[in-house]
């Protein structure tokens, strides 16, 4: 599934990622700025913070109990905030979009 990522200051960067991996370790493998993962995708760091593009925030999923508590640590959590690394990608997100915060560059 293509996913492209959009920083800070707009710039996007589109990548290829194998259903299965998480859009987090997508970012990881191509040098994405703005998504650290310092919990290597764990669910603990909420430094893999990226807003959902609204089209796709059903297909994403929904936030787990754990992903919720962590992303009370994040900052400038939206409505549409969600752990990059607790996102699986699947064919249903080709196209996928998601902004990094501005907290996070
Ligand atoms: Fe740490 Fe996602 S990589 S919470």
């Amino acid at each position: 599934a293509k996913i492209t990522y959009v920083s800070h200051d707009g710039t996007e960067r589109t990548v290829e990622a194998k259903n299965g991996e998480s859009v987090m370790e997508a970012a990881i493998k191509n040098s994405i700025p703005g998504i650290d993962a310092d919990c290597g995708g764990a669910c603990a760091c909420a430094t893999c913070h990226v807003y959902v593009d609204e089209a796709f925030l059903d297909k994403a999923g929904t936030q787990e109990e754990m992903e919720k508590s962590m992303l009370d640590f994040a900052e400038n959590v939206k409505p549409n905030s969600r752990l990059s690394c607790q996102i699986k990608v699947s064919d249903a997100l080709d196209g996928l979009r998601v902004s990094t915060p501005e907290s996070q560059h």
